[in-house]
């Protein structure tokens, strides 16, 4: 009884395992990040100019959305969550005006996921 429960537990692992490794094929396919660089993401060198450029001029004091400034790392790590969302749509895509490129939307994914490090 104990080997039929291992051996189911073992098998529901392995499906698991093989839909990330589809999910990760799709979107290679789909959206062509392979010549995205999103290895050793940087704050300052990458994610805060992806923001400067496409969300701070509503997301700052005297902007449309100053009640979630995005002009720092403190202020944007404490969004980030909600910022990974939103440039991929969820709850409301961010900027409003449409997606950003799937690279620009992989790199704060991946900024993200790293644990949002001040680097
Ligand atoms: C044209 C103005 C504008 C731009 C540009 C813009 N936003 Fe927003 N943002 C808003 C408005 C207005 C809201 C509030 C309405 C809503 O939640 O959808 C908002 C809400 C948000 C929220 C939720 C805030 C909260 O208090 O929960 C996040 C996170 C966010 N935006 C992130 C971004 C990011 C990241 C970008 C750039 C990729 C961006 N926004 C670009 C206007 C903008």
């Amino acid at each position: 009884m104990k080997k039929v429960f291992v051996s189911v537990l073992a098998c529901a692992f392995l499906m698991v395992l093989s839909q990330n490794a589809c999910y990760y094929d799709n979107e290679v396919e789909q959206y062509g990040v392979v010549s995205c660089d999103t290895v050793g993401i940087s704050f300052s060198q990458d994610v805060l100019p992806i923001i400067n450029a496409n969300c701070i001029s509503c997301h700052v004091q005297g902007g449309v959305q100053s009640s979630s400034p995005l002009t720092n790392y403190d202020q944007i790590k404490g969004f980030s969550n909600e910022i990974e969302n939103r440039v991929n749509g969820i709850g409301g895509i961010m900027p409003p005006s449409g997606p950003m490129s799937e690279c620009n939307q992989s790199k704060i994914e991946a900024w993200v996921r790293a644990g949002a490090p001040n680097n």
